[in-house]
Order: C-alpha cells, then structure tokens, then sequence
C-alpha cells in the first residue's frame, strides 16, 4: 500500500502542494518518497529512502520547478526500502515519469521481453516495467499520442494499480489509470488534482470525483477526463461534494483507524493473493525439506500461526508446533538445532520477544523464514526467507487487516507446500483456489451487509462482565482472536478455549445470561459443537453463534446469531468468521464510549521483553 498525489495548476510552484499531501498521506506508506515535476521539457525529480520529514531536510521537497507534478510515499513490496527502488521511476530516455500504489503481477514477463528489446532497468520494481512498456510502444508506433500509448500500456497489466504517468513529450498533461488500487480526482478552482484518498487534497478543494476499476482519466488543466480502459468510451461524472472535518478527513470518514481498517480488508486480502509465486515456493521448499517446524509470534501474530498449524496439517499433512515467541526459548530451546526450521509471524517484524526468539535460534543454526508486513524491518534482516503480507501499515493498536491478510497468506503456502508433498488430489487443490479467490468478495459481503446487526448485538451485551468464545478445531483459533480483541480494547475479561474443555473446569463459571460466543462453521466439528452449545444452554448461558448462512439447526439454539457466506474450505473459514468477532469488539469498545484505537497500556510494536 503507497500513496500517491498529483496535481496540473492553472499557476504556481506544484512541489509544496505535493510534498503537503504527501504529509496526509504518509500513513499508507512511509519508507521512501519521491516528487517529480515537469518544467522547460525536462523532468525534475527528487526521491529518497526515508520518511518524509528525513527526505525533506535533506532533499527540500519544496524546491522543485513548475506547475505540474505528482509524488508517492512508498510502503515497499517488490524491491528493498532503497532510493533506487522509491517511486518516480521513469524510462530509459527520461521522458516518461510514472508513480504507481498497487502490485503488477506479470512484471516479471514483461520485464524480460523489454529487457530483450534493450531496455535498461535500475531499480527491483515492478513498477518501473510501466514507463518501459510505455516507451516502447511509442517508439514503435511514433504516430501515438500520450493517451494512446499509456491506453495500450495498460491494456498488458495485469494486477492491482492506481498510477500516474507524464511525459516532456506532451507536458500539459497527465494520465492516471486504475484498477483495484484506489484513485480519486479532486476538482478544485487553482488546478485539478488526484490521489490515492480524498485527504490528500481535502484542504485544495472538496469537490471529489470517484475513479472506477477499469479506467483511465486524462488531467489537464481544463478539468478532468475519465474512459473506460476496456473500449475506450467516455464516462461522464460529476465531483460530489465532501463535508468531512479535517479529523474524519485523516480516518477517510470513518470514526476510528480499527473500523477503517477492518472496511480495508477485502482491498488488502485482494492483495495478499499477488504474492510473488518464487517466494511462496521457497518458503514451501524449505517447509518441506523441515525435520520439526515451529510457528513462532505474539498476539494475533500467534493466534495466525495457531491456524497455520491446523491448516499445515489438514492440507499438506505437515506437523508443525505453534509457540508463542515469550516462551519459545524456555519451552523449545534445547530441542533447536540445524534441523529446526523456525516460521516467524510478525506483523511489525520488531516485537521483541519474537526477536528473541529468532535470534536464539539463529544462533542454533536453525532456518528462520518469515512472514512479516514491514520489509526492512530488523525481522527481513535476519532472516533466511521472507515474504511480505502486504497489509499496508496498521494504525489501530488491534490487529484486524494483518491478521486476515496473514492467514490468506499462510493458506497459500499450505497449498504449495501440499503441492510438493503430492497430498491433495488436483480437484481439491482447484477448489481451494477458486474459493480462496472468493474470499475477499465473502468478507465485503459481511462487513456490507453484517454490521448492523452486530452493532444491535453490542448494545445487547455491552455491559456483560465476562464473555467465553468457543470453537473447535481450526476455530479455536478464531475464538481465540475474537477474544483478544474483544479484552484489549473493550476491556471486559473473557476467556477463549477449544470448546471440548468446557466440562474440564470452565463451566463452572456458567450462569443465566452469561454470553458464550460460538464460531460454527458446518465443518467436521459441527455436530459436536452443536453439543456444546446445548451444555452452556442447560445452564443459562446466553448463546451467540456466528454461523454459515442456512444453518438452521444452531440458529434455532441461539439468542443471537451472525451469518457469513457459506461453502468455504474448513482451512478458510478464520478469514470469514473474524470479521463479526472484529466488528463486535469494536462496538461493544464504541458502546462503552472507549477509544479502540488507543487501547490502554498497549502500544502497537512491543519491543521489550
Ligand atoms: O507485530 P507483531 O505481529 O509481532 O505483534 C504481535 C502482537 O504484539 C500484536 O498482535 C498484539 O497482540 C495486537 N495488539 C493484537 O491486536
């Protein structure tokens, strides 16, 4: 997830105005930036590693001539944090600049076929393929216009992307084009401007204009343009108007970062399923080729690895030991040798006891392999493999868009590595893939059409002393992250376990009206749950079910249920059913007038011990 904000003006320097949004903007991404302007029919750039302000001392993002220009702050997927690899990145004449938010999945294809036509790249982008794509088709066809060539650029992308391009050649313009990556146009009486959200102009103008999936629009200095990429056709309309206060402006309208980001998610589970393939199959080559696989993280990092197991196990018939990073040395420690192979999970990849954990291992020679949302971080660093969940950056101290993105991703590498281990038949492994692809159109659909009545059930239970969430199986694991999210930003005790141990010991402290949330997904362990749920009814227990739709069976037994699309893989089925758990926790917070954003006593990256 990057930022990108640029802006053609009637009059005046651009670079202040872009370096200003890029201000605003430096939530979605912050590990690099770059600027770039055209004037006297030369490009002007300036970009660097670092956060804005770093580069700004250094650089004067203020200081560059002209009044058409665009910038980007980067959060890095392919290719290092590194001033080479920071956007603009432009062809090899210097003639074309374009900044891009999004992943393109065939860069490798057509980084190949244009290095073979003697195109020169210098950075480990895949970005930087789209100025190259550009300049050769204009050379090949000089009779093209700007629009024409970045027209049939675009039509060779496939992927997710939100980009801007301009040229010396025409320099009163510039095109942007979108899919899946979000674009929007602001219109404003000094200049027309575009952007990655409507913040980053929201001081300029108010006047904002929503780019579809599958367009490309013109910007000038006369207005705006939009055709659609498919057939080229022209779609008319209109700027709505946008009455957010500067502090809504900052969340994008919602009321917190944790609703933000629980509404981001099926944008960022898109993403998550354009890892890049030679990774996944590393770290699946070195699963395989483990003696003992121990999954190693805190919080919800963990309560990811906790699936991941199950999931390991049902598809790739791999054991593999989940350990939370605090205990991992005492607990494991003498065990860990060459032969272990150590998954890290970390969604900052700084925690410090998840570091601790990977830097005695590393001492023991094991193989550390990572999974992590901030490349570069000290986790990339020291270990052997790691892939990134391209999550975007989190701002709500609870975890919500990182844990789903981690799950989607540890799904695929249990399916590559059930793959190499020859243990899922060919139909079964088309099946996962086609319903993993459904996932984040699952999630839209509950977070659309669910929220409501969660926030009816919040207000219900709002003022309960205790909850219990209750799963069995792959939603223990579920149960577990309902739970944490629920305790450390609502602040009510509550207490998750495999519900087979209720008759162990925590019945006992069952009693009319208290609230025991199940997660039933009609996987193998349906019926036995549904036995569960009459227990804790016997004794009066409030009874909360999140269900598939259909489910009439537990429906009938509860007192209150959610329902999530129904037909995914029992090893998908976290992703679903977190979200109403997600959304509970964050209303019942709202309901009880707490910040679920600044949680007390947590901090979003816990680096001591
Ligand atoms: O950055 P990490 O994934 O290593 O962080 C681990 C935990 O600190 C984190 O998940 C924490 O539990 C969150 N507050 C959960 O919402």
């Amino acid at each position: 997830m990057c930022g990108i904000f640029g802006c053609v003006l009637k009059q005046g320097k651009a670079a202040p105005l872009i370096h200003a949004a890029l201000k605003r903007l430096e939530y979605r991404g912050y590990d690099s930036v770059g600027e770039i302007t055209i004037y006297d029919g030369k490009l002007h750039m300036k970009k660097d590693q670092g956060k804005i302000d770093e580069v700004h001392k250094i650089h004067d993002l203020d200081d560059l001539p002209g009044s058409i220009g665009f910038g980007h702050t980067r959060w890095a997927t392919h290719g290092a944090p590194l001033q080479i690899n920071a956007h603009p990145h432009i062809d090899c004449k210097g003639e074309i600049a374009v900044i891009h938010n999004g992943i393109i999945e065939n860069f490798a294809e057509l980084k190949k076929e244009l290095e073979k036509n003697g195109h020169n790249f210098k950075s480990k982008t895949d970005t930087e393929i789209i100025p190259h794509l550009i300049e050769e088709i204009w050379d090949k066809n000089p009779s093209l216009n700007l629009i024409e060539a970045v027209h049939q650029a675009v039509k060779r992308l496939d992927g997710s992307y939100a980009i801007a391009v301009f040229s010396t050649k025409e320099p009163d313009k510039i095109i942007c084009a979108r899919n899946e990556s979000p674009l929007i146009i602001g219109v404003g009486e000094d200049g027309i401007y575009f952007a990655s959200d409507i913040p980053a102009f929201l001081p300029l103008t108010n006047k904002a204009v929503i780019i579809e999936n599958g367009e490309l629009v013109i910007i000038s200095e006369k207005g705006y343009e939009i055709r659609k990429i498919a057939d080229f056709k022209l779609v008319t309309r209109e700027p709505k108007i946008i009455d957010w206060n500067p502090e809504m402006a900052k969340k994008e309208g919602y009321p917190h970062f944790m609703l933000k980001e629980i509404y981001e998610q099926p944008e960022r589970l898109r993403d998550s399923l354009r890892l890049q393939e030679h990774y996944l199959d590393l770290l699946a080559t070195f699963l395989d080729r483990g003696t003992e696989i121990f999954l190693v993280a805190a919080g919800t990092s963990y309560h990811a690895c906790l699936a991941a197991s199950y999931i390991f196990s049902k598809l790739a018939f791999l054991t593999s030991y989940p350990i939370i990073a605090s205990e991992f040395i005492s607990q494991q420690g003498k065990s860990i040798g060459i032969n272990s192979t150590i998954l890290v999970v970390s969604q900052s990849g700084e925690t410090s006891d998840t570091l601790a954990a990977v830097e005695y291992a590393r001492q023991k020679a094991a193989t550390i392999l990572a999974l992590t949302n901030v490349i570069n971080s000290t986790l990339t660093r020291i270990s052997r493999v790691y892939i990134d969940q391209l999550s975007g950056p989190e701002i709500g101290v609870a975890a919500t868009k990182t844990f789903t993105s981690q799950v989607s991703i540890l799904t695929q590498l249990a399916i590559r590595l059930a793959k190499k281990r020859g243990k899922v038949s060919q139909d079964e492994m088309d099946l996962l893939a086609e319903k993993i692809e459904d996932i984040p159109n699952a999630v839209e659909k509950i977070i659309n059409t669910k929220a409501e009545k969660v926030k009816q059930i919040a207000k219900k239970y709002k003022d309960s002393k205790t909850f219990f969430f209750l799963g069995r199986g792959i939603s223990t694991a579920t149960a577990y992250e309902g739970r944490l999210k629920l305790m450390e930003i609502a602040y009510i005790p509550s207490i998750a376990f495999p519900a087979g141990e209720s008759k162990h010991g925590p019945i006992s402290l069952v009693e009319p009206g208290f609230p025991v949330v199940f997660v039933c997904p009609m996987d193998g362990t349906h019926k036995t749950i549904i036995g569960n749920i009459m227990e804790m009814k016997a004794r009066g227990a409030s009874i909360i079910t999140i269900i598939e739709e259909g489910d009439e069976e537990i429906k009938q037994l509860a007192d209150d249920y959610i329902e999530v699309p129904k037909g995914f893989p029992e090893v998908l089925s976290p992703i679903p059913f977190i979200i109403p758990l997600q959304l509970l926790a964050y209303y019942i917070a709202v309901e009880r007038n707490l910040d679920p954003d600044k949680p007390r006593n947590l901090a979003k990256s816990v680096t001591v011990k």
